[in-house]
């Protein structure tokens, strides 16, 4: 078995992976909140796309200037194909180097991308590089997954499927002295058998918004999951608002 990076061999059947989640409706919630916090989403920039079938949706249905970027090459090889009849523009871009100045309006970062940051101080980064970036006014809207996410789901801790030729099992722990998640992944394709071991820190709603407060960010709303009510301490996904003045 050949070790490497996350993602590397997971890009290839990374949809069958996510084949539970209804994209749709997850565009459709982002709009919501765009509308519900009267923000036009103007010039975009995606942190963490994966295989950009969220920006793809997302790019198709609303005006805007879609950025899509992510550290993984093998994603992005992915994201490009599914998006090459789109007009949305690909990067590969660590969350580390983001470090632009004031040209984007809004900032999108889903599905578990900020639990791949295991380190608090490296959030807090990351929201200051975000708060940099965007335009007055700008809003950045992200998700983070939470303990009670893992705690609440150990029936899906083992998993297998197939995309084509490539077929992966993932199995997950959960450590809640340190609160990180840990998954390996078998990803088996016509001419190898491939591990990754992907890391991801579950951290509480509180701890997030306690990072946010460190920031000149204005935190709009914390939803819970895919509502429009405030998040609590059972909250599994929280999205959050937060706004550049
Ligand atoms: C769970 S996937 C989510 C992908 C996509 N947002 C979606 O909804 O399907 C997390 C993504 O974050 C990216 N990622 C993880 N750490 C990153 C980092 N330090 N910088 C940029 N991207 C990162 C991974 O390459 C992966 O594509």
């Amino acid at each position: 078995m050949t070790q490497v990076a996350p993602y590397r061999a997971l890009a290839q059947c990374y949809d069958a992976v996510m084949d539970h989640v209804d994209y749709e409706v997850w565009v459709e919630l982002i709009e919501t909140l765009l509308e519900f916090h009267d923000h036009a989403p103007g010039d975009v920039i995606e942190l963490g796309c994966g295989t950009a079938t969220f920006s793809c949706l997302f790019a198709a249905r609303n005006k805007a200037n879609y950025l899509a970027t992510d550290a993984s090459r093998e994603m992005l090889c992915v994201a490009r194909e599914k998006a090459r009849d789109s007009d949305i523009e690909f990067a590969q871009l660590r969350f580390e180097s983001f470090d632009d100045q004031e040209i984007f309006d809004t900032v999108f970062l889903l599905f578990d991308g900020l639990n791949y940051i295991t380190d608090e101080a490296d959030v807090l980064m990351l929201f200051r590089r975000v708060y940099r970036a965007l335009r007055s006014g700008g809003l950045f809207i992200f998700d983070q997954s939470t303990p009670a996410n893992s705690l609440n789901n150990l029936e899906y801790f083992r998993d297998a499927g197939r995309s084509g030729l490539v077929s992966f099992i993932r199995h997950s722990e959960y450590d809640e002295e340190t609160a990180v998640h840990t998954t390996r992944f078998e990803i088996t394709t016509s001419d190898n058998v491939f591990e990754e071991i992907h890391f991801q820190k579950c951290y509480t709603g509180s701890q997030i918004q306690e990072i946010l407060e460190k920031t000149e960010f204005e935190i709009e709303a914390g939803y819970d999951g895919f509502s429009l009510e405030t998040a609590d301490t059972e909250s599994e996904r929280i999205h959050w608002v937060v706004r550049k003045h």
